[in-house]
């Protein structure tokens, strides 16, 4: 099938990349021109800055545009919005206009009423649909490839049809895999879910922020442990075995980030609230996650007393690891608060410090972790980064000069740490 892909940030890379990888021809666009520029690769996919040309050229088009959070946390889609009107104003023939990115439920229904009225005088009806995905930073192109569903909100059977042709290669599996060489491991087969599209918005939402409540949950079951004296590791792994929980984020530790969590959580919040449904259970989500950074201090005030003047080594910017991205990550409210508190930051982050050197130019930065440990009073690891687990600590502890480590993702054992002569300090374990 012909597709188009507008806007080509994160979500619509990926996708239109993968889609051309499953056989369809696609076309792509972006108002960033240089994105267009650097994104230009020959084949079944194209780049171009002329919005007018990719609409017309796809039978399908997949909205991916950004839909940033306005200060009262409610999504922007201004820019949706946009590319209404540009389609009512291209398009001289039908189009199903699939909705990619993250919206508030509803959207779809109004962007439908919406290119109604735009495309009054073409007279042309286009159908609207809703595809949420679920990729995540980092892994995305294996998560397009190796969904555990896909959903399409529809208005009519005859969009679900469509769609279930664009995706039939990922379902029947017969795409040359990029992340598996060609061959997938067996198993695994993703379902395909039809809905309505107020349905496929808050599924998106709702899947988001049970994940994000997950995170919290497990952070609370944390800080009882310290309290109660109990390792958070042996009771969410025995939690996990339970097939109704499963074991996949209860990682307790610094809290989440990113741009879709905190994003999500508010936006789910506003929503739901202009509707009058109170969701406490996910203000206090965003309420423990937001606190993970205090009992971060706690720990780094307890084990460091004055924070005034001493050399800090802090390990991971990126909201986590495999990333470049520093938006919302927790590390940022740390090396903030480090600042204020007058000590000397030395970071390491094995992509996101450009982007944290903009934002704090006054803390130094390593690409070598064991640089940034030099001279150290105290390490906080912040992210969950490979390079960090396997870190040489007996030939670390030599270079800092007090051998502390402030484990904000739980990354070692702290028997492993203390019998490497270190003061260990982690989330929810003695
Ligand atoms: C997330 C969703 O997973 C994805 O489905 C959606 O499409 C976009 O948002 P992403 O933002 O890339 O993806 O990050 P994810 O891997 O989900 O991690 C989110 C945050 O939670 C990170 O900061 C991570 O460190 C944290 N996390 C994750 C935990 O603190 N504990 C866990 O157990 C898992």
């Amino acid at each position: 099938m012909r597709l188009s892909v507008i806007g080509c940030g994160y979500v619509g890379l990926v996708t239109g990349a993968c889609l051309a990888e499953a056989g369809h021809e696609v076309v792509c666009t972006d108002i960033d021109r240089e994105r267009i520029a650097s994104a230009h690769k020959a084949g079944r996919i194209s780049y171009t800055a002329d919005a007018g040309d990719a609409i017309r050229a796809g039978d399908a088009i997949f909205i991916c545009v950004g839909t940033p959070p306005k200060d009262s946390g409610e999504a922007d889609l201004s820019a949706i919005d946009n590319v209404a009107r540009q389609i009512a104003a291209e398009a001289k023939t039908p189009k199903l206009v699939v909705e990619k990115s993250t919206v508030p439920a509803r959207t779809g229904l109004e962007l439908s009423r919406a290119l109604s009225a735009y495309s009054k005088n073409s007279g042309v009806k286009h159908r609207v649909a809703s595809n949420p995905e679920f990729l995540r930073e980092g892994t995305a192109v294996f998560d397009f490839f190796h969904p555990d569903r896909i959903v399409v909100g529809v208005e009519d059977p005859s969009a679900a049809a469509e769609l279930r042709e664009i995706y039939r290669p990922i379902l029947e599996k017969t795409f040359r895999c990029p992340v598996h060489n060609g061959t997938c491991p067996p198993g695994h087969k993703a379902e395909f879910l039809v809905t309505t599209i107020n349905s496929a918005e808050l599924i998106k939402h709702a899947s988001n922020s049970f994940l994000a409540l997950k995170i919290s949950y497990a952070n609370v079951i944390a800080d009882l442990c310290e309290k109660i004296g109990a390792n958070v590791e042996e009771v969410t792994h025995a939690m996990g075995l339970d097939a109704r929980i499963g074991g996949q984020f209860l990682k307790a530790g610094l809290g989440y980030g990113g741009f879709c969590f905190p994003k999500d959580v508010q936006a789910f919040i506003h929503l739901s609230s202009k509707v009058g449904v109170d969701f406490d259970i996910l203000k206090a989500t965003e309420r423990v996650n937001k606190q993970r950074i205090d009992r971060f201090f706690e720990k780094i005030h307890q084990a460091l007393w004055v924070v005034k003047g001493k050399r800090v080594a802090v390990l991971g910017l990126a909201f986590k690891a495999n990333t470049d991205d520093i938006r919302f990550a927790p590390a940022l409210e740390v090396v903030k608060r480090l600042l204020e508190e007058g000590a000397f930051v030395q970071a390491t982050d094995p992509e996101g410090t450009p982007r944290t050197k903009a934002l704090f130019p006054q803390a130094q930065y390593h690409e070598d972790p064991y640089q940034a440990l030099q001279d150290a009073d105290a390490a906080l690891v912040c992210t969950e980064w490979e390079v960090f687990r396997k870190l040489d600590w007996d030939r670390a502890g030599k270079l800092m000069a007090r051998k502390l480590v402030i484990d904000g993702r739980n990354l070692y054992t702290p028997q492993a740490m203390r019998e490497k002569g270190f003061e260990y300090y982690s989330f929810g374990r003695e």
